[in-house]
Protein backbone atom coordinates (compact mmCIF):
# COMPACT_ATOMS: atom_id res chain seq x y z
CA UNK A 1 0.00 0.00 0.00
CA UNK A 2 1.26 3.70 -0.90
CA UNK A 3 -0.02 5.93 2.26
CA UNK A 4 -0.99 9.62 1.39
CA UNK A 5 1.28 11.78 3.65
CA UNK A 6 -0.30 14.91 2.82
CA UNK A 7 -3.81 16.36 0.55
CA UNK A 8 -4.02 19.94 -0.33
CA UNK A 9 -7.11 21.66 -2.52
CA UNK A 10 -5.13 23.85 -4.61
CA UNK A 11 -8.15 25.12 -5.96
CA UNK A 12 -12.04 24.09 -7.16
CA UNK A 13 -11.52 20.48 -7.74
CA UNK A 14 -7.92 20.69 -7.87
CA UNK A 15 -6.04 18.84 -5.53
CA UNK A 16 -2.08 17.98 -4.33
CA UNK A 17 -1.27 14.76 -2.92
CA UNK A 18 2.43 13.82 -1.27
CA UNK A 19 2.51 9.72 -1.18
CA UNK A 20 4.55 7.89 0.58
CA UNK A 21 6.75 5.79 -3.18
CA UNK A 22 10.16 5.45 -1.85
CA UNK A 23 11.26 3.13 -5.06
CA UNK A 24 8.94 6.03 -7.66
CA UNK A 25 10.86 8.55 -6.25
CA UNK A 26 14.39 7.37 -6.28
CA UNK A 27 14.32 6.74 -9.98
CA UNK A 28 11.85 10.39 -11.00
CA UNK A 29 12.42 12.40 -13.94
CA UNK A 30 11.09 15.40 -14.41
CA UNK A 31 8.45 14.58 -17.77
CA UNK A 32 7.34 10.82 -16.52
CA UNK A 33 4.21 10.05 -14.93
CA UNK A 34 2.86 7.60 -12.09
CA UNK A 35 -0.29 4.83 -12.39
CA UNK A 36 -2.44 5.43 -9.88
CA UNK A 37 -5.19 2.65 -8.53
CA UNK A 38 -7.46 3.14 -5.44
CA UNK A 39 -8.22 -0.51 -4.87
CA UNK A 40 -9.11 -3.48 -6.39
CA UNK A 41 -11.69 -1.93 -8.55
CA UNK A 42 -10.52 1.57 -9.12
CA UNK A 43 -9.68 1.63 -12.23
CA UNK A 44 -6.13 2.65 -13.60
CA UNK A 45 -5.29 6.73 -13.50
CA UNK A 46 -1.87 7.81 -15.10
CA UNK A 47 -0.99 11.00 -13.18
CA UNK A 48 1.95 13.44 -13.92
CA UNK A 49 4.47 14.04 -11.19
CA UNK A 50 4.56 17.32 -9.79
CA UNK A 51 7.43 16.87 -7.67
CA UNK A 52 9.47 14.00 -5.86
CA UNK A 53 11.53 13.97 -2.53
CA UNK A 54 13.76 11.19 -2.96
CA UNK A 55 15.37 11.04 1.05
CA UNK A 56 11.70 11.68 1.92
CA UNK A 57 11.14 8.90 -0.41
CA UNK A 58 7.91 11.27 -1.51
CA UNK A 59 6.17 11.57 -4.66
CA UNK A 60 3.48 14.17 -5.26
CA UNK A 61 0.72 14.13 -7.97
CA UNK A 62 -2.12 16.54 -8.89
CA UNK A 63 -5.07 15.70 -9.88
CA UNK A 64 -8.36 17.76 -11.25
CA UNK A 65 -12.24 16.56 -10.59
CA UNK A 66 -12.77 15.25 -13.87
CA UNK A 67 -14.70 12.02 -14.12
CA UNK A 68 -15.56 9.15 -12.12
CA UNK A 69 -12.22 8.09 -11.28
CA UNK A 70 -10.99 11.61 -9.98
CA UNK A 71 -14.11 11.83 -8.28
CA UNK A 72 -13.32 9.03 -6.52
CA UNK A 73 -10.09 9.65 -5.58
CA UNK A 74 -10.94 12.61 -4.00
CA UNK A 75 -12.87 11.24 -1.12
CA UNK A 76 -9.21 9.77 0.12
CA UNK A 77 -7.92 11.64 2.95
CA UNK A 78 -4.28 12.07 4.92
CA UNK A 79 -3.86 8.28 6.65
CA UNK A 80 -5.53 6.78 3.67
CA UNK A 81 -3.67 4.79 0.83
CA UNK A 82 -3.89 3.52 -2.85
CA UNK A 83 -3.40 0.17 -4.00
CA UNK A 84 -0.97 0.71 -6.67
CA UNK A 85 1.09 3.51 -7.46
CA UNK A 86 3.34 2.40 -10.50
CA UNK A 87 6.68 4.25 -12.02
CA UNK A 88 7.83 6.14 -12.96
CA UNK A 89 6.21 5.67 -16.16
CA UNK A 90 6.76 7.53 -20.07
CA UNK A 91 10.24 8.98 -20.79
CA UNK A 92 11.80 11.54 -19.39
CA UNK A 93 12.01 15.16 -20.75
CA UNK A 94 14.69 15.46 -23.16
CA UNK A 95 16.85 18.35 -20.99
CA UNK A 96 17.76 15.56 -18.91
CA UNK A 97 19.44 14.49 -21.63
CA UNK A 98 20.91 17.64 -22.99
CA UNK A 99 24.06 18.44 -21.89
CA UNK A 100 24.36 20.86 -19.37
CA UNK A 101 26.99 23.73 -21.22
CA UNK A 102 23.81 23.16 -24.22
CA UNK A 103 21.23 23.69 -21.46
CA UNK A 104 23.17 27.04 -20.27
CA UNK A 105 23.51 28.65 -23.77
CA UNK A 106 19.26 27.82 -24.09
CA UNK A 107 16.96 30.90 -23.64
CA UNK A 108 13.64 28.69 -22.77
CA UNK A 109 10.59 29.46 -22.04
CA UNK A 110 7.91 27.56 -20.52
CA UNK A 111 3.79 27.61 -21.06
CA UNK A 112 1.57 26.10 -18.31
CA UNK A 113 -1.82 25.95 -18.71
CA UNK A 114 -4.40 24.86 -15.62
CA UNK A 115 -3.01 21.84 -13.97
CA UNK A 116 -0.68 21.59 -16.82
CA UNK A 117 1.46 23.53 -14.11
CA UNK A 118 1.66 20.49 -11.85
CA UNK A 119 3.93 18.40 -15.03
CA UNK A 120 5.86 22.15 -15.78
CA UNK A 121 7.19 22.91 -11.88
CA UNK A 122 9.18 19.55 -11.80
CA UNK A 123 11.04 20.87 -15.02
CA UNK A 124 11.60 24.45 -13.83
CA UNK A 125 12.87 22.89 -10.92
CA UNK A 126 15.07 20.55 -12.24
CA UNK A 127 16.98 22.91 -14.26
CA UNK A 128 16.77 25.67 -11.12
CA UNK A 129 18.59 22.77 -9.53
CA UNK A 130 21.59 22.48 -12.37
CA UNK A 131 22.17 26.59 -12.60
CA UNK A 132 19.73 27.06 -15.53
CA UNK A 133 17.34 29.72 -15.38
CA UNK A 134 14.27 30.29 -17.91
CA UNK A 135 11.37 32.27 -18.36
CA UNK A 136 7.78 30.88 -17.18
CA UNK A 137 3.90 31.72 -18.40
CA UNK A 138 1.38 30.17 -16.31
CA UNK A 139 -1.88 30.73 -17.06
CA UNK A 140 -5.48 29.84 -15.55
CA UNK A 141 -9.20 31.01 -17.03
CA UNK A 142 -9.38 32.80 -13.85
CA UNK A 143 -7.05 33.45 -10.55
CA UNK A 144 -9.27 31.24 -8.25
CA UNK A 145 -7.98 28.45 -11.15
CA UNK A 146 -4.24 29.69 -10.70
CA UNK A 147 -2.06 26.76 -9.15
CA UNK A 148 1.85 26.75 -7.72
CA UNK A 149 2.16 29.98 -8.02
CA UNK A 150 4.55 30.29 -5.10
CA UNK A 151 6.04 27.30 -5.22
CA UNK A 152 6.85 28.42 -9.41
CA UNK A 153 7.93 31.69 -8.31
CA UNK A 154 11.03 29.99 -6.20
CA UNK A 155 12.45 28.45 -9.21
CA UNK A 156 11.61 30.35 -12.20
CA UNK A 157 13.88 32.74 -13.63
CA UNK A 158 11.12 35.21 -14.64
CA UNK A 159 7.67 34.62 -14.00
CA UNK A 160 4.69 35.56 -15.83
CA UNK A 161 1.23 34.41 -14.46
CA UNK A 162 -1.98 35.27 -17.34
CA UNK A 163 -4.98 34.56 -16.71
CA UNK A 164 -8.29 35.30 -19.04
CA UNK A 165 -10.18 36.64 -17.76
CA UNK A 166 -7.85 39.18 -16.32
CA UNK A 167 -9.11 38.91 -12.91
CA UNK A 168 -4.87 38.38 -12.05
CA UNK A 169 -1.77 39.17 -13.46
CA UNK A 170 -1.75 39.89 -17.52
CA UNK A 171 -5.06 39.57 -19.18
CA UNK A 172 -5.40 36.77 -21.84
CA UNK A 173 -3.83 33.63 -22.73
CA UNK A 174 0.04 32.15 -22.50
CA UNK A 175 0.21 32.94 -26.39
CA UNK A 176 -0.72 36.27 -26.15
CA UNK A 177 1.88 36.93 -22.98
CA UNK A 178 4.18 35.13 -25.48
CA UNK A 179 3.94 37.64 -28.70
CA UNK A 180 3.99 40.55 -26.13
CA UNK A 181 7.44 38.88 -24.82
CA UNK A 182 8.78 38.42 -28.52
CA UNK A 183 7.72 42.23 -29.12
CA UNK A 184 9.20 43.29 -26.77
CA UNK A 185 12.60 41.94 -27.95
CA UNK A 186 13.33 38.73 -26.44
CA UNK A 187 14.28 35.70 -28.18
CA UNK A 188 13.86 32.03 -27.01
CA UNK A 189 15.19 29.17 -28.40
CA UNK A 190 12.74 26.34 -27.11
CA UNK A 191 9.58 26.29 -25.80
CA UNK A 192 7.77 23.78 -23.88
CA UNK A 193 4.15 23.69 -23.30
CA UNK A 194 2.22 21.45 -21.42
CA UNK A 195 -1.52 22.15 -20.63
CA UNK A 196 -4.64 21.66 -22.65
CA UNK A 197 -4.57 20.09 -26.03
CA UNK A 198 -6.38 23.19 -27.07
CA UNK A 199 -3.94 25.76 -25.56
CA UNK A 200 -1.35 23.37 -26.77
CA UNK A 201 -2.48 23.72 -30.30
CA UNK A 202 -2.55 27.51 -30.05
CA UNK A 203 0.93 27.48 -29.04
CA UNK A 204 2.27 25.38 -31.73
CA UNK A 205 0.62 27.86 -34.65
CA UNK A 206 2.45 30.47 -32.63
CA UNK A 207 6.14 29.27 -32.15
CA UNK A 208 5.82 27.85 -35.72
CA UNK A 209 5.42 31.28 -37.13
CA UNK A 210 8.13 32.84 -34.49
CA UNK A 211 10.36 30.00 -35.31
CA UNK A 212 11.01 28.64 -31.72
CA UNK A 213 11.14 24.98 -31.50
CA UNK A 214 8.27 23.71 -29.48
CA UNK A 215 7.68 20.24 -26.96
CA UNK A 216 4.29 19.69 -25.87
CA UNK A 217 3.57 16.91 -23.40
CA UNK A 218 0.27 15.00 -24.37
CA UNK A 219 -0.89 13.64 -21.05
CA UNK A 220 -4.20 15.12 -21.17
CA UNK A 221 -5.24 12.48 -24.02
CA UNK A 222 -3.56 9.22 -21.94
CA UNK A 223 -6.37 6.78 -20.59
CA UNK A 224 -5.05 3.65 -19.02
CA UNK A 225 -1.61 4.54 -19.58
CA UNK A 226 -0.41 1.38 -20.45
CA UNK A 227 -0.30 1.56 -24.02
CA UNK A 228 -3.14 -0.46 -24.29
CA UNK A 229 -6.24 1.32 -24.71
CA UNK A 230 -5.31 3.33 -27.82
CA UNK A 231 -6.58 6.22 -26.74
CA UNK A 232 -3.30 8.45 -27.05
CA UNK A 233 -2.93 7.36 -30.57
CA UNK A 234 -1.44 10.35 -32.18
CA UNK A 235 0.05 11.03 -34.95
CA UNK A 236 3.84 13.11 -35.03
CA UNK A 237 4.93 14.12 -38.67
CA UNK A 238 4.25 10.83 -40.77
CA UNK A 239 4.85 8.25 -37.63
CA UNK A 240 1.69 6.74 -35.45
CA UNK A 241 2.97 6.88 -31.53
CA UNK A 242 1.20 5.97 -28.15
CA UNK A 243 1.62 9.25 -25.66
CA UNK A 244 1.89 6.75 -22.61
CA UNK A 245 4.79 4.27 -24.07
CA UNK A 246 6.52 6.71 -26.66
CA UNK A 247 5.80 10.25 -24.76
CA UNK A 248 4.64 11.43 -23.50
CA UNK A 249 6.46 14.63 -25.08
CA UNK A 250 6.68 15.17 -28.32
CA UNK A 251 7.66 17.79 -31.16
CA UNK A 252 5.02 20.02 -30.90
CA UNK A 253 5.29 21.06 -34.45
CA UNK A 254 5.10 17.58 -35.52
CA UNK A 255 1.92 16.80 -33.95
CA UNK A 256 -1.74 16.26 -35.09
CA UNK A 257 -3.57 18.14 -32.52
CA UNK A 258 -6.97 17.72 -34.32
CA UNK A 259 -6.82 14.21 -34.67
CA UNK A 260 -5.74 14.09 -31.19
CA UNK A 261 -8.36 16.07 -29.86
CA UNK A 262 -11.05 13.74 -31.56
CA UNK A 263 -9.66 10.76 -29.89
CA UNK A 264 -10.20 12.57 -26.91
CA UNK A 265 -13.29 13.79 -27.09
CA UNK A 266 -14.42 10.28 -28.01
CA UNK A 267 -12.96 9.03 -24.45
CA UNK A 268 -14.65 11.67 -22.56
CA UNK A 269 -17.92 10.87 -23.65
CA UNK A 270 -16.75 7.58 -21.79
CA UNK A 271 -15.82 9.12 -18.45
CA UNK A 272 -18.70 10.99 -18.41
CA UNK A 273 -20.81 7.85 -18.99
CA UNK A 274 -19.05 6.33 -15.88
CA UNK A 275 -19.55 9.44 -13.81
CA UNK A 276 -23.45 9.34 -14.57
CA UNK A 277 -22.84 5.89 -13.36
CA UNK A 278 -21.61 7.44 -10.39
CA UNK A 279 -24.25 9.76 -9.95
CA UNK A 280 -27.35 7.93 -10.91
FE1 LIG B 1 -4.05 3.84 -23.30
FE2 LIG B 1 -1.77 5.04 -24.03
S1 LIG B 1 -3.21 5.66 -22.60
S2 LIG B 1 -2.71 3.28 -24.85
Amino acid sequence: MYPIVKKRKLADKIFLMDVKAPRVAKSCLPGQFVIVKMDEEGERIPLTICDYDKEEGTVTIVFQIVGASTQRMESLEEGGSFQDFVGPLGCASELTETPLEELKQKKIVFIAGGVGTAPVYPQVKWLHEQGVSCDVIMGSKTKELLILEEEMKQVAGNLYVTTDDGSYGFHGMGTNQLEELVKNGNTYDLCIAIGPMIMMKFVCLLTKKLEIPTIVSLNPIMVDGTGMCGACRVTVGDQVKFACVDGPEFDGHLVDFDQAMKRQQMYKTEEGRSMLKLTE
